[in-house]
């Protein structure tokens, strides 16, 4: 303990001897002073272990107590003194801040600009490599600060920044996020451009691989589509490809929650897509995808619209519908065989307004201006509709000259039959067996029925004929007048000739 304060003394003196060199400052004038006294916390007489007066600095050489103002010197031997206003101590070999265990033995705590610690608890700071303004060790290269000019990257001063992946922060160049190429600042929204292959996307200063739903590529960017949208190819309202839920994507690529059904536009999907022209409604793009037609025009089962419907010629309205009438038809007013109104010029129109190619005219029905018309319930056929245009008649009833059918023909009485047909008598006989004067049977009451069946009021009974009953019959020849059909009937006889 002697030996080493001693030693201390005699290295203090040393010291202070080389100090005397130094015109300002004589330390053998302050080694006088070299008393442990109220300033001091003493281990041993004359040599402190720190100051209790907080205005004095622990001195290390000495381990003595002084003014601060003889801290903050560089002594002749080129040593400096730095004082630590904290831990009020003299620090030495470059430390900034430290504690002093006596006799230039410290624990460094920092170091000075341009000096680093080498380890924790080293008594000495090293010297930074000159290219670091200040460093930290554990090599002489770590800087952790550069000179003015120099940028500080990976621990190391350089001269410029590089261009990708990093950027510049004061005097340091900072590494960018690994998903920027190029950047100003640290997060993953730092990025100012994004490496190939790779989506800018400037909404947030980010970098993406894909270019996700609701944004849109430009080049290398990935913008935000119009709110309007839920994705696009492009900035405006009119760049959507698809809607947001419950929205219709209209041909012009705009986005709206109404698609107008009612008037022009069909839905196919989440499409509202434009109806053909000629169509109010519709189901589809073409002119034949027509649910109804603008006004004042007929929707064709085809669905397509016209303002034309061929009434004359195969339809027929309903509504506005122009429909197609059975192709049995030429015009109807309804769709079924049984609703013609008129027939193509090969078919008869019916009463139950079908068209048929026959009528049925060899029983009970007639054809007018193409229409097949019932014969009167008198007739078998006929060509008219009255009981008086039959052409023939039912089995057993008689077709009068009249065109009338009647079960009865008075054959008593003018009338005579051929086959079925009754007919007039000869209008001078009462009954008969033909048409004509000479086909009489018998003869209206005060007539003579001759031998050549006719009749006549008139019997020449003096001249060649006699009356038997109603008919008036000739004499024999041989006879003027007579009573009998015989020669012997004779009553007279010619003017040469002589009764017998
Ligand atoms: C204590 O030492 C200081 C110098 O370090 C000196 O100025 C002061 O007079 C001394 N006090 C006493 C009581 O000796
Ligand atoms: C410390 O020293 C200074 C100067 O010698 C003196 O003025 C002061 O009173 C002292 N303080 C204490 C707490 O002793
Ligand atoms: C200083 O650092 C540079 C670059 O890091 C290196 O080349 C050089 O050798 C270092 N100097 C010393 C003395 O360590
Ligand atoms: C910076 O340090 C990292 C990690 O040690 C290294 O990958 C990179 O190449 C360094 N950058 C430069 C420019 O030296
Ligand atoms: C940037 O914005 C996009 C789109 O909104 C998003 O997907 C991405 O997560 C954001 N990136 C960052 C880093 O915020
Ligand atoms: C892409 O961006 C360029 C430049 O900003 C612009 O002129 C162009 O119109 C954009 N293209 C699309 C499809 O948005
Ligand atoms: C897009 O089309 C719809 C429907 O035809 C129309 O209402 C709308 O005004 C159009 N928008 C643009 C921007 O052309
Ligand atoms: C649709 O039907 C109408 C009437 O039958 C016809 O005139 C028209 O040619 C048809 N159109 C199409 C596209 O079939
Ligand atoms: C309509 O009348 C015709 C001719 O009388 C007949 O052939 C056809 O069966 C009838 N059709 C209907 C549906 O009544
Ligand atoms: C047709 O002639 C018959 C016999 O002459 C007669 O009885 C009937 O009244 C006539 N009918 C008509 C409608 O003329
Ligand atoms: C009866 O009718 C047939 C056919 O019309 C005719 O040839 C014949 O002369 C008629 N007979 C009498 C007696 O009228
Ligand atoms: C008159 O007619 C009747 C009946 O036909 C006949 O029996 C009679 O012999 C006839 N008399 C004479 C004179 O011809």
């Amino acid at each position: 303990m002697l030996s080493s304060l001693i030693f201390t003394l005699l290295i203090s003196n040393i010291i202070a001897l080389s100090y005397d060199q130094n015109p300002q400052i004589s330390k053998k004038s302050l080694r006088n002073l070299a008393y442990c006294n109220t300033s001091c916390q003493c281990t041993v007489s004359f040599t402190c272990t720190s100051c209790s007066n907080s205005s004095y600095y622990y001195y290390p050489d000495t381990s003595e107590c002084y003014q601060s103002f003889y801290c903050t010197q560089t002594y002749s031997n080129g040593e400096i003194y730095t004082p630590d206003p904290t831990n009020k101590v003299c620090c030495i070999r470059n430390c900034a801040t430290c504690q002093n265990n006596g006799n230039e033995d410290q624990t460094c705590f920092t170091c000075l600009v341009g000096y680093y610690l080498p380890s924790v608890g080293a008594n000495t700071c090293n010297q930074c490599n000159s290219s670091c303004y200040t460093c930290n060790g554990p090599n002489s290269n770590n800087c952790l600060s550069c000179v003015a000019g120099q940028i500080l990257l990976n621990n190391t001063c350089q001269n410029t920044c590089p261009s990708s992946g990093y950027y510049i922060s004061g005097n340091n160049c900072l590494n960018c996020d690994p998903s920027c190429k190029t950047c100003n600042g640290q997060t993953n929204n730092n990025c100012l451009s994004c490496p190939t292959g790779v989506y800018f996307y400037p909404n947030n200063n980010s970098c993406q691989s894909t270019c996700i739903s609701g944004y849109y590529i430009n080049g290398t960017s990935c913008l935000l589509c119009n709110s309007s949208c839920l994705t696009c190819n492009g900035p405006s309202q009119n760049n959507c490809l698809s809607c947001p839920a419950g929205q219709y994507l209209f041909q012009n690529n705009t986005c709206s929650s109404t698609c107008n059904i009612n008037n022009g536009y069909y839905i196919i999907g989440t499409n509202c897509l434009q109806c053909n022209s000629s169509c109010l409604t519709c189901n589809g793009p073409n002119s034949n995808n027509c649910l109804s037609c603008p006004f004042g025009q007929y929707l064709f089962q085809n669905n397509t619209c016209s303002s034309i419907c061929n009434i004359n010629n195969g339809y027929y309205i309903q509504g506005t519908n122009c429909l197609q009438c059975n192709s049995s038809c030429l015009t109807c007013h309804g769709p079924n065989s049984n609703d013609c109104l008129s027939c193509p010029s090969n078919l008869y129109l019916n009463l139950n307004y079908t068209c048929s190619a026959t009528c049925k005219t060899n029983s009970g029905y007639y054809i007018s201006f193409n229409s097949c018309l019932q014969c009167n319930s008198d007739c078998l056929t006929c060509n008219g509709p009255s009981s008086n245009n039959c052409l023939s008649c039912p089995s057993l009833v008689y077709l009068f000259e009249n065109n009338t059918c009647q079960s009865t023909c008075n054959t008593n009485n003018g009338y005579y039959i051929n086959g079925t047909n009754c007919l007039r008598c000869n209008q001078s006989c009462l009954t008969c067996n033909g048409p004509n004067s000479n086909n009489c049977l018998s003869c209206p009451f005060g007539q003579y029925l001759f031998q050549d069946n006719t009749c006549s009021v008139t019997c020449n009974t003096s001249n060649g004929y006699y009356i038997n009953g109603t008919s008036c019959l000739k004499c024999n020849s041989r006879c003027l007048t007579c009573n009998g059909p015989n020669s012997n009937n004779c009553l007279s006889c010619p003017s040469s000739k002589y009764l017998f």
